[in-house]
């Protein structure tokens, strides 16, 4: 029997207990042992919960029993996980964990320390919740250049995009909505914001190109300006508009990253990915487009993940497997050289702009939308500082009539 410690019992930890316990015989099986948990870490005390005996205030007793072979930290931030994680690692613990911002801030010391003490530090839960990504990043997709990966990868923003799309409703009135119904935090900003998605792209592109990547230098762009009149423009075009975060690789080995909203079209395989599941597409140069969907948050399918590392770690109790990234710096490009088509709404009637849309922004697409004093353009591929140039060309005409020049801009992959 193995003995493992879960340090942090809220929903995630509760969740793997919840998974060991259920599936007990199952994870056995597949660990070679059982595993038992002899430890939970938390600040609070659980008087009437079958884990009563459990719980233990004092991180010591975890680092200093040498019975713990396996650790879960479900704990999430930075402080105390950072230090905790790091300690097991040295005292030859395996850790998992569900963290991503531990993983996207620490995750190459951490990953280097796992290496040195023949221990893993792995992280399936950090990236889509229940969904396998990580995983088949080092194992079954192991022997491709990874060309591209673009993840619809935060549940909470897509569940408001698509209550945004169905219903017609602003962002503000669906935001409430999910808060009241506790899909969205109380703070949302991590996710409306796109610092989520960021974290979770980044650990992405480190795994695949095996290099760290700082998740500050990723371009990321919230949904908060996206509104229910972008939508009426994107439903008479056919498409949708999804918060994506994206990294591609290119065969020189240099990488554009961005997060971003992206109005998409229907032949677009993340197209369906709808409400708070999530969807990533990963695009192999010998295997070709994979797409993994799921669900990328909740208690038991991010738990789920969590055991299947313990199942891994169990099963490699006195080896280090290889995976994860090296201390080899990722660069990342500029965002002004990565190219797209654009979508934008400007104020006024097509007939009166069309020069001045032809002079800055070449050979566009109309879209009109009945009885609105604005319309639609759709671009050309362009890169992203010549789009910029070309908007503060439109903007300056406008300005020299006294008028109001662009209203919305949105990514295009059309
Ligand atoms: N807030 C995240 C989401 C949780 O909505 O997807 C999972 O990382």
């Amino acid at each position: 029997m193995i003995k493992a410690a879960v340090m942090g019992y809220g929903t995630i930890g509760s969740g793997v207990v919840e998974v060991l316990t259920e599936n007990r015989d199952q994870v056995a099986k597949a660990a070679g042992q059982e595993i038992e948990v002899k430890y939970i870490l938390d600040l609070r005390d659980f008087p009437d919960s079958p884990v009563a005996d459990k719980i233990v205030h004092d991180f010591k007793q975890i680092e200093e029993d040498e019975e713990i072979r396996l650790v879960v930290e479900t704990m999430g931030g930075l402080n105390p996980a950072y230090p905790f994680v790091k300690a097991c690692l040295m005292a030859g613990k395996h850790v998992a964990t569900s963290n991503k911002a531990l993983v996207a801030a620490y995750g190459t010391e951490l990953l280097e320390i796992a290496r040195k003490h023949h221990v893993n530090f792995f992280f399936e839960a950090s990236v889509g919740g229940g969904i396998p990504v990580i995983r088949p990043l080092y194992r079954c997709l192991k022997g491709e250049k990874i060309q591209e990966i673009t993840g619809i990868l935060n549940g909470t923003t897509n569940y408001i995009l698509t209550k945004m799309e169905r219903e017609g409703a602003s962002f503000e009135t669906v935001l409430r909505e999910a808060q009241n119904l506790g899909y969205a935090e109380r703070n949302p900003e991590a996710d409306v914001e796109g610092h989520d998605t960021c974290r979770k792209i980044a650990i992405l592109t480190a795994m695949a190109t095996g290099r760290q990547v700082n998740f500050e230098e990723i371009y990321t762009e919230g949904i908060t300006k996206i509104t229910d009149c972008d939508f009426k423009y994107a439903q008479k075009m056919g498409t949708s508009i999804k918060l994506f975060g994206t990294s591609r690789i290119g065969e020189d080995g240099r990488v554009s990253a961005y997060v971003a909203p992206v109005m998409v079209g229907k032949n677009h395989p993340l197209y369906p990915v709808s409400d708070v599941f999530n969807g990533i597409l990963v695009k192999g140069n010998m295997v070709g487009d994979t797409m993994f969907y799921g669900s990328g948050a909740g208690k038991l399918p991010t738990a789920s993940a969590v055991v299947a590392d313990l199942i891994e770690a169990a099963q490699n109790l006195d080896q280090n497997v290889e995976m994860g990234w090296g201390e080899e710096k990722q660069e990342i490009l500029p965002m002004e050289q990565t190219s797209f088509r654009y979508f934008l709404r400007l104020a006024g009637s097509h007939r009166n702009k069309e020069q001045d849309v032809e002079k800055c922004f070449g050979q566009t697409e109309v879209i009109e939308l009945y009885g609105m004093d604005e319309f639609g353009i759709l671009t050309e591929t362009m890169t992203e500082g010549e789009f910029k140039e070309a908007c503060s060309r439109y903007e300056g005409l406008e300005k020299e009539k006294g008028e109001y020049g662009i209203k919305q801009t949105i990514r295009a992959l059309v």
